[in-house]
């Protein structure tokens, strides 16, 4: 089996955006370890740094993609422009591959590349899909696209048993199914679900005790092995995979700050939030007196004049208690002492990263598997508070429920216990090296 894996080759197609990068080089750092070798396919658009890399081959597709459609809300129209765009040049690069190699054990895909699957049926290669989303993400994708035929949402909960769950997927599916899809949003939730029956296997950055009821409704559904391997970030070695510079200043503000004080604000690498929800934000901050670290991205219309005026104003408002940053080292700033709540867009991987440092979180989803995410925060395993609106009294009164009051106090102690929960799940021999072996297993004999 050792040797088997040593001369196993895994080629691994990622997706352009930043959370989804993450994980796939922390998988891929992980299967190394267990002696595959790697090369990874990505996108001309947010390339990663090999030099992170020097053991894996990196090879770059184009994508004919701009900067300016990463800003685009339209996110499944640009998940639809980026399968258009790079399916020719994928199917060249894996032709390309084989012929210099004499094998390829598997192609592992983000789920966002779903036009890899057809292009490795063709080559008579077998594809994994690889979710950064939650198995809930999962279950929902795959029965997104036949809702309106002939399953409606109360198919998707029967058999559920704990009255959360089922709150949750009523919720968390209303919501998603009420956003009226584009159609864009139904081509992309199909040819997802396709490329997952096709698929020889999925791998879920998710940990079991999180979505127990979850996994075993999806076997329902699914009779492809699902392999659960999560918190990759606490399994892959520390390696900076940002593609934006950190700004580590902002570590030694918060060394500066009381315990569990402050309040990180960042809504991940892609929400777009719109001029009046910016500003309620910073007003909300400023009155809530509470110190807080915020990500400004500079997508987020930065270094234009009325960004400018609003940071400066707010800077002036709130001084020492408020630090901005373009860029923040997330996961030790949620592992800071003085962090005691992360108001989050609820995308997959800040949740886990908060869940594994006991934070407790301000739930603003956008779109996607965030609000299903969002659900479980609040409704499931109750570490966290929805903000209802965005205006910046609910915000102020929000921020000090989760940061000041007894209330807060109760979710913190849940969070806590969830972070307890996710250290012994890390440590209990079994359960994720079990995975792990499962799927170099997988990957080794397919
Ligand atoms: C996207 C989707 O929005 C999300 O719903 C899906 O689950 C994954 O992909 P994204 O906006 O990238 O999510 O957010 P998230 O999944 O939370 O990933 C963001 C990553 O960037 C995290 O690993 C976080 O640690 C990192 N980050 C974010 C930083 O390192 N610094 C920052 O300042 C902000």
């Amino acid at each position: 089996m050792e040797e088997q894996q040593k001369s196993s080759h895994v080629v691994l197609v990622m997706v352009t955006f930043q959370g989804h990068i993450n994980a796939a080089l922390q998988l891929a750092t992980i299967l190394h370890s267990k002696g595959f070798s790697i090369t990874i396919v990505h996108l001309e658009l947010n390339s990663p740094k090999p030099s992170n890399y020097p053991e894996f081959t990196f090879v770059s597709i184009p994508d004919n993609l701009t900067e300016s459609q990463l800003s685009d809300k339209d996110i499944p129209g640009l998940v639809r422009s980026v399968n258009k765009n790079c399916a020719a040049p994928l199917q060249r690069c894996l032709e390309k591959i084989l012929h210099s190699h004499h094998h390829i054990s598997a192609v592992i895909y983000d789920s966002f590349m779903f036009c890899a699957q057809p292009i490795v049926d063709d080559l008579g290669l077998p594809g994994v899909t690889l979710c950064t989303h939650s198995a809930l993400g999962l279950l929902f994708y795959h029965v997104f696209p036949q809702l309106n035929e002939k399953v409606c949402v109360a198919d998707c909960i029967s058999g559920l048993e704990s009255p959360e769950l089922q709150a949750l997927q009523l919720q968390g599916f209303h919501a998603l199914s009420s956003q009226n899809p584009t159609e864009a949003g139904l081509e992309v939730g199909a040819a997802f679900a396709n490329a997952l029956k096709s698929s020889s296997a999925i791998i879920v950055n998710s940990m079991e005790f999180l979505e127990l009821e979850v996994l075993s409704k999806i076997k329902q559904y699914l009779p492809t092995p699902i392999f659960i391997v999560g918190p990759l970030h606490k399994l892959a070695p520390t390696m900076c995979n940002s593609l934006c510079t950190e700004d580590n200043k902002c570590i030694s503000w918060l060394n500066k700050q009381a315990p569990k004080s402050v309040i990180y604000v960042s809504f991940g690498s892609i929400a777009n939030i719109d001029k009046q929800e910016l500003i309620e934000t910073a007003w909300g901050l400023s009155n809530s007196k509470q110190p807080f670290l915020w990500v400004f991205r500079p997508s987020m219309d930065r270094g234009s004049e009325w960004t400018e005026s609003l940071l400066n104003e707010l800077e002036e408002s709130v001084g020492e208690r408020g630090f901005i940053v373009k860029w923040a080292p997330q996961k030790e700033v949620l592992a800071h002492a003085a962090v005691g709540g992360f108001w989050s867009h609820c995308g997959w991987n800040s949740t886990i990263e908060s869940i594994c440092e006991g934070v407790p979180m301000l739930c603003r989803p956008f779109f996607g598997d965030q609000i299903l995410n969002a659900c479980y925060i609040c409704n499931v395993w109750k570490i966290g508070l929805e903000l209802q609106n965005q205006e910046r009294g609910n915000i102020e009164r929000t921020i000090k429920r989760l940061m000041v009051d007894m209330e807060g106090n109760y979710i913190r102690k849940r969070a806590m216990d969830l972070k307890e929960k996710a250290a012994f799940y890390l440590m209990e021999d079994g359960s994720t090296s079990c995975s792990f072996d499962g799927l170099a297993k997988h990957i080794s004999s397919v």
